[in-house]
């Protein structure tokens, strides 16, 4: 059964019943009054029959210029609250931090991860986990010179492959993922992967589908009526790639467990082994192996595809504007000349730090960040939100904000540019988002995408495929949890 014969037959039966039952959708007269507006819910669907399936962060984008920057959506029979605008959405992020801190319940991720890891664990286990996890990726080197040379090291690797393509068209995809999976992973597993490698293949197309399944209708209909789970092909997909990739890691921290030594920890599955031992007779259970599991596999998908895709973008974006491309390549001719890039070149590369700072503004990579959930009954901007209320924080509408951005819906480094042409920090730039459960990986995925991004355009200039003109290219989005490139082709040829 297609997802839309499924709606129609909710549809369906959400019409029969209002007719039977004479229900009118409406509130509580008391809740209603202090329930931020919103379109009329049907009862069951709710506003189902008004969401697009595929890209959702649009239909929230327009209902915010009819109900302003907060309001209600119904999806199915759940109530979400949707946060709108850089003013808003700061506010509730940063001063409200405490309030909208929770992860939201959403029953795809409570079934695969039920309440393990890191994004989508909760409360008390979520707090143990984040916090050790930040100290032991710092341990590792996250944001510091150690960290450094392995992406260095990984940016010679991914150049090789480049340029083994001898300027002829390609794929980016795969090869991108891999790259920069290798540096979470080494620091995870304490070993990079080759690029053929099967099992690492295997694992990339595993996380790859689960997050473009994650955001798809099909997905998205089984969060509205878990119910529906059996009939649904995606969430069966998504469980059983769960199950493979939490075999593979399970079988990866057995080996580690194998070669423990305290004193000679090599990976962040190591440290977590020796914290299990530790903690082994303290009240509480947080260093399990299920939270183990879960933590890597967050890490592993959340230190992938969100760099991954914006460095597609990136490339994509310097064929659509070559005029761009060349004043990058000027820069680090000037700046790096042909000695390796590194972090330290950044403060005298103000045009290219620009162009990485708008390439994520518009790349808007997660269009509605991860849902969060109050943890306490809030009066937010004159409006009652419940405690347990999903709140979605669109961060599209502060990425494109009209108010904050001169040219929201164009790339264009000058946002981050003063007159004089230096760089410029922007309070409404927030891809990483704030608050509370921000991400954890900013300083590593900022790093990444300096370092690769310079590294390649130090190397390479890149073109469409013959054939197709920079005008052509699609700036489209793929449906996804994360806002991908459509499949494309490029060409790199020596940039000498
Ligand atoms: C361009 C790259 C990246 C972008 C745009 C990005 C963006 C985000 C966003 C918007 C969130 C949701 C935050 C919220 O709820 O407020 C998030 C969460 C998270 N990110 Fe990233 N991220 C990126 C790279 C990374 C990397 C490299 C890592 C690897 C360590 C990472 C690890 C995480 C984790 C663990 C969370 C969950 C935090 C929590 O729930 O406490 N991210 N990220």
């Amino acid at each position: 059964m297609s997802v839309f014969d499924l709606l129609s037959i909710l549809s369906g039966l959400s019409l029969i019943f209002m007719f039977i039952l004479n229900i009118k959708p409406t509130l509580t007269k008391n809740f209603k009054r202090h329930s931020p507006p919103g379109p009329r819910p049907l009862p069951v669907i709710g506003n189902l029959h008004i969401l697009n399936l595929k890209r959702p962060y649009q239909t929230m984008l327009k209902l915010s210029q009819k109900y302003g920057s907060i309001f209600s959506f119904n999806m199915g029979p759940k109530k979400v609250v949707v946060l709108c605008g850089y003013e808003t959405v700061k506010d509730a992020l940063v001063t409200y931090s405490e309030q909208f801190g929770e992860r939201a319940h959403v029953p795809i991720f409570e079934k695969i991860f039920e309440g393990k890891g890191i994004v989508f664990s909760h409360g008390e286990n979520w707090k143990i986990i984040r916090r050790f996890s930040l100290t032991t990726l710092r341990n590792f080197g996250m944001g510091k010179r150690a960290i450094e040379e392995r992406i260095v090291e990984e940016c010679q690797h991914l150049i090789q492959v480049f340029e083994s393509h001898q300027g002829k068209p390609f794929e980016t995809n795969t090869i991108m993922n891999a790259s920069v999976a290798n540096i979470i992973v080494s620091i995870l597993f304490g070993n990079r992967f080759n690029y053929q490698d099967p099992q690492f293949l295997r694992l990339l197309h595993l996380i790859g589908e689960n997050v473009r399944l994650a955001g798809g209708p099909s997905i998205m209909l089984f969060n509205m009526f878990p119910v529906l789970g059996f009939l649904l092909q995606d969430h069966k997909t998504v469980l059983k790639n769960r199950d493979e990739l939490f075999s593979f890691i399970r079988m990866t921290f057995l080996n580690h467990l194998q070669k423990l030594d305290k004193n000679d920890q090599r990976s962040f599955i190591d440290a977590f082994l020796i914290r299990q031992q530790e903690e082994k007779d303290k009240p509480g259970d947080y260093f399990n192996n299920d939270n183990l599991v879960a933590l890597v596999t967050n890490l592993f998908t959340a230190g992938t595809e969100t760099t991954a895709s914006t460095l597609r973008w990136g490339i994509l974006l310097m064929m659509k504007y070559p005029e761009i491309q060349k004043k990058v390549h000027n820069e680090i001719a000037k700046v790096v000349g042909s000695a390796q890039p590194r972090i330290e070149h950044r403060t005298q590369m103000p045009y290219t730090d620009a162009v990485i700072h708008e390439i994520q503004r518009f790349a808007n990579i997660l269009p509605m960040s991860v849902s969060r959930e109050t943890t306490k009954d809030v009066i937010f901007k004159n409006y009652y939100i419940p405690k347990g209320t999903e709140t979605i924080i669109l961060l599209t509408s502060v990425l494109q904000d009209q108010t904050q951005w001169e040219k929201p819906y164009s790339f264009n480094p000058q946002h981050f540019l003063t007159v004089e042409g230096k760089f410029v920090k922007r309070d409404a730039f927030l891809p990483f988002s704030a608050g509370w459960r921000m991400c954890a990986g900013e300083s590593l995925a900022k790093m990444e995408l300096f370092l690769f991004f310079t590294s390649l355009l130090q190397k390479f200039i890149f073109h469409p495929p013959p054939g197709v003109s920079n005008m052509d290219l699609d700036l489209t989005p793929d449906i996804g949890f994360t806002l991908r490139p459509m499949p494309h082709k490029i060409c790199a040829l020596p940039y000498s």
